[in-house]
């Protein structure tokens, strides 16, 4: 009785836990297009003003492997060494950002993969140039965002 008890203890608890982590984070990138033109203050403050909270953020510079690695996905893609290309060809900025379900209000937010096709007030409709230089990445999954995330920061990174 004792041990079934316990089990089902156990069972609340990580479904508990499971519950409060699912579907709260994402990750972003501000891509090379958007940091290049100095649109990175413009983009954080639209992200903040709507909801999310930066768990980790950081500058960086993608080697054309770390790119190829990042979008491996992709890699059949006819796209593929032109995302790498560009990717690679100058500095981002990664963050990991927190609100309740924000994977799916983040794609939101950032609108259209295709920056033609995105909503008014989205990201890619106010800073993007092309469905490759879109300005921003957005996880398309919980399990994904978690990927990512790992990708870039350590659990010391994050707060
Ligand atoms: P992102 O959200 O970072 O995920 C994959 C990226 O591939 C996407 O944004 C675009 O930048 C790029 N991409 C997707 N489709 C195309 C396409 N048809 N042509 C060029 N780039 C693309």
């Amino acid at each position: 009785m004792l041990v079934l008890f316990l089990n089902l203890k156990l069972i609340f608890v990580a479904t508990t836990i499971s519950h409060i982590m699912s579907g709260n984070t994402t990750f972003t990138m501000i891509k090379p297009d958007a940091f290049e033109a100095g649109k990175t203050g413009m983009i954080l403050q639209k992200i903040i003003e709507n909801g999310f909270r930066i768990k980790a953020l950081r500058l960086s510079h993608l080697h054309k492997e770390d790119a190829e690695a990042f979008y491996a996905v992709h890699k059949e893609r006819p796209f593929f060494n032109g995302l790498v290309k560009f990717m690679s060809s100058g500095p981002i900025v990664a963050a990991i950002l927190e609100k309740e379900n924000a994977v799916d209000d983040f794609r939101k937010l950032i609108g259209s993969t295709n920056p033609a096709e995105a909503a008014e007030g989205t990201i890619r409709k106010l800073f993007a140039e092309s469905i490759e230089r879109n300005a921003v990445h957005g996880s398309d999954s919980d399990e994904n965002a978690q990927i990512e995330s790992n990708f870039f920061f350590s659990q010391f990174d994050r707060h």
